[in-house]
């Protein structure tokens, strides 16, 4: 267990090209096309960050010229778990950067009214408790779905954990700190605040919604 006084880290982006995105992503008329895009692309620019302490391994191959050893990812070590369905969108972009990496998914909508977490699926590859865990998802509002999330998989023996998202409220990251200080999280944008339907503000809207289309 982590000691109480402990905190994760949070690594906001600066990045300009990530900055550009998350604007066109923020704007009302930017299409479902577009949207899904940008957050592949997304995905992408800050996977490359979040990836940077991944394990290598030694491995002897041969170039044209000579047998030589490299380092190379062990690949087989990764899982991706996005929390559905909005964490869906992150999924493509971190697969182009580790291929190899398994796939879990955490089903969790926040009910309308309680705005608390309900599960209604869970599927986590079989050796989850040795594998370096990334769960996506591209909002962290009041953080009562990565809470959960990250509570399902610990459960299910997930030990390793970062977490990544597009944008953050203050409240959320407040909530996700204090319920997992192992987990370090990985943010686009930090916002202002929620509004009095748990929003953020400024932020996005509905992100599952923008993503499919479903409003
Ligand atoms: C959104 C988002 C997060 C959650 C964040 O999902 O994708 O999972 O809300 O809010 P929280 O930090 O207050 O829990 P939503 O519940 O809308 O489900 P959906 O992805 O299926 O649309
Ligand atoms: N979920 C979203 O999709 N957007 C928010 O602003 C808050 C929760």
């Amino acid at each position: 267990p982590v000691p109480r006084n402990v905190r994760s880290k949070v690594y906001v982006f600066a990045h300009p090209l990530i900055q550009h995105k998350v604007a066109l992503m923020r704007q009302t008329n930017t299409s479902v096309k577009d949207f899904r895009e940008l957050a592949r692309e997304i995905a992408l620019l800050m996977g490359f960050e979040a990836t940077r302490n991944l394990p290598l391994e030694e491995v002897e191959i041969e170039t044209p010229i000579c047998k030589t050893k490299v380092n190379m990812l062990k690949g087989e070590d990764i899982a991706i778990i996005p929390i559905l369905r909005a964490g869906l969108g992150f999924v493509d972009g971190m697969l182009e950067l580790v291929p190899n990496a398994k796939v879990g998914h955490v089903g969790l909508y926040r009910d309308p009214d309680t705005h608390e977490p309900v599960e209604y699926y869970c599927k986590l590859p079989k050796d989850i408790e040795k594998r370096q865990i990334f769960v996506v998802d591209p909002m962290l509002a009041t953080g009562g779905s990565a809470v959960a999330a990250i509570d399902f998989i610990k459960q299910r023996g997930g030990t390793n954990i970062t977490f990544m998202c597009l944008i953050a409220a203050p409240e959320g990251i407040e909530a996700l700190q204090k319920a997992h200080p192992d987990v370090d999280i990985y943010i686009a944008a930090k916002d202002e605040r929620l509004n009095e339907n748990a929003y953020i503000v400024p932020g996005l809207g509905d992100a599952g919604d923008r993503l499919y289309g479903t409003k």
